[in-house]
C-alpha cells in the first residue's frame, strides 16, 4: 500500500523533478492553458487545492500583476508539500492550510472567488472527488469560478490499455519523470461530469493535447498525439 499522505515521502524529489514550472508538460502547455482559463484576481479570494511545491501561484500573480487579490490560500494534504511551497515559492500574504479533499475543508477558509486545482482529483478515489467538489461548491462565492485540471480520462485509459500503468495493491501507478510513480484513478469523463452536476455546477471542458515542442522533450508522448493529455474544467454555480 502507498503510505499516506504519499507526497510527504516524495516532496523533496517532486520539487527536484518538477521545479519552478511544474515539469515539461506544464511549462510548455498546461500552465498557459490554466492561466488563460482564469478571469483575473483583483479583489478576489483565491484558494488552491493540492498546491504541491507551490510553483503555480507565483505564475498566477505574475500573469495578473498589478491586480491586488483580497486573500490567497495554498492548501495540500501533505504538510511536507506545504512547507516546500512556503520555502521555495514564498508569497508574503499567502496563508497555508492542510486540506484533505476527503474531509470537511478547514473552518479557517473563507468563501472563495477562484478555487483551482491541478492534477489532484485524478489521484483520489470517488469519495475524495465527491467531497472535494461538494466542499468547493459550498465555499464558492455566487459569481465565483472553479478551475479544475486532471489527467484526461482517455489518457489514463490509453496508458492502462498499453500496459504502462502498474497496479500495486488496489492503486494504479503511472510512471512519470525520472521513474517517479504517481497514483492515478481511472474514471470516465461522464463520472467527472456527474460529480459537478450533482453539486449544481456547470461543466465547461477543454481538452489539452501535446505539441511538437513537448514531443522533442518527451518523445514517447508522440505515440499518444491523438489522445488529450489533460482535461480542464471551468465551473460556476448554476443559475436556478
Ligand atoms: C500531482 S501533484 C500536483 C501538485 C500541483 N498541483 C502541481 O500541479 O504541480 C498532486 C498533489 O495533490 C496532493 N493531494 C493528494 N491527495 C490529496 C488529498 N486527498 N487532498 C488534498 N491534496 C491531495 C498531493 O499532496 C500533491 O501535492
Amino acid at each position: 500500500m502507498i503510505k499516506y499522505p504519499y507526497y510527504d515521502t516524495i516532496a523533496t524529489r517532486w520539487h527536484a523533478i518538477t521545479g519552478r514550472r511544474g515539469g515539461a508538460f506544464k511549462e510548455l502547455i498546461l500552465n498557459d492553458a490554466l492561466l488563460s482559463a482564469m478571469p483575473g484576481i483583483a479583489g478576489k479570494t483565491l484558494l488552491e487545492i493540492g498546491c504541491g511545491n507551490g510553483y503555480f501561484m507565483p505564475l498566477l500573480l505574475r500573469r495578473f500583476s498589478g491586480q491586488v487579490p483580497n486573500a490567497l490560500y495554498r492548501t495540500d494534504v501533505s504538510q511536507a508539500q506545504l512547507k516546500m511551497a512556503e520555502k521555495q515559492f514564498p508569497i508574503e500574504a499567502c496563508r497555508y492550510e492542510i486540506l484533505d479533499v476527503y474531509r470537511p475543508f478547514p473552518a479557517a477558509l473563507p468563501p472563495a472567488d477562484l478555487i483551482f486545482s491541478s492534477m489532484v482529483y485524478n489521484e483520489v478515489g470517488a469519495p475524495g472527488l465527491q467531497n472535494g467538489i461538494r466542499e468547493s461548491a459550498r465555499l464558492l462565492s455566487d459569481d465565483g469560478l472553479i478551475v479544475t485540471c486532471v489527467l484526461h480520462p482517455l489518457f489514463i485509459q490509453k496508458q492502462q490499455e498499453r500496459g504502462v500503468l502498474r497496479k500495486k495493491g488496489n492503486v494504479w501507478l503511472l510512471p512519470g519523470a525520472e521513474g517517479l510513480e504517481l497514483p492515478v484513478v481511472p474514471r470516465s469523463l461522464e463520472q467527472y461530469r456527474a460529480v459537478f452536476e450533482a453539486n449544481r455546477l456547470t461543466f465547461e471542458t477543454q481538452e489539452i493535447y501535446g505539441n511538437e515542442q513537448l514531443y522533442k522533450v518527451k518523445p514517447k508522448l508522440r505515440e499518444l498525439k491523438d489522445v488529450p493529455v489533460a482535461l480542464l474544467v471551468r465551473s460556476r454555480k448554476k443559475q436556478i
